[in-house]
């Protein structure tokens, strides 16, 4: 089923990036996980954006409840297109629904509490890991430099699937 609006929760502001991208390239309405229950009827299709938690699309769960999601876009850091075996466990999407891996970036003058103290422990212990996979050396550099990795050519294939997807 095609999407009628795009739905996104984000922390830091990379989730929304995208949500925003999506929007002005489909022309479909953006909102905010907050403030959707507020514009959406309940069952409305939805294309579902969250950023990656542990390997888990935050909101997820909460969307699925209030809308019908015809497919999730999760944004992290891994490299864009991998981790979605991982992450479609850890978030239990159905096989069924389509799921986007989007790479996003890293923050901090916007992390607060609890997630700057993870992300802190993340990068020390990808630093002190000396086995670390190719992924896990291209995280530890973003997560060194604080940098963005949002761009449009990540859409590629969500685009793809919005164009093909009928109503
Ligand atoms: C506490 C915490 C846990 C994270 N866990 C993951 C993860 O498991 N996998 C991943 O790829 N990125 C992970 N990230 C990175 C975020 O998903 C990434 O910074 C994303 O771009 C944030 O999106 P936002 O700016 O919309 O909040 C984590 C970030 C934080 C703060």
């Amino acid at each position: 089923m095609k999407p009628a609006a795009i739905v996104y929760t984000s922390n830091t502001g990379h989730t929304e990036q995208y949500a925003r991208m999506l929007g002005r390239r489909t022309g479909l309405p953006v909102f905010d996980m907050c403030e959707s229950a507020k514009q959406l009827t309940r069952g409305t299709p939805v294309l579902y954006l969250g950023w990656l938690h542990a390997s888990h699309v935050k909101g997820f769960q909460s969307a699925a409840k209030c809308f019908s999601v015809c497919a999730v876009c999760g944004v992290g850091l891994c490299d864009n297109g991998t981790m979605v075996d991982e992450v479609r466990k850890a978030t239990l999407i159905p096989a069924e629904t389509p799921l986007f891996i989007l790479q996003g970036g890293i923050d901090r003058t916007k992390l607060k509490g609890l997630n700057m103290l993870l992300i802190s422990m993340l990068t020390r212990g990808l630093a002190s890991n000396k086995k670390r996979s190719e992924q896990e050396d291209r995280m530890l550099e973003l997560l060194k430099k604080d940098a963005s990795y949002v761009c449009e050519e990540n859409l590629a294939e969500i685009i793809e699937w919005y164009e093909k997807t009928e109503q």
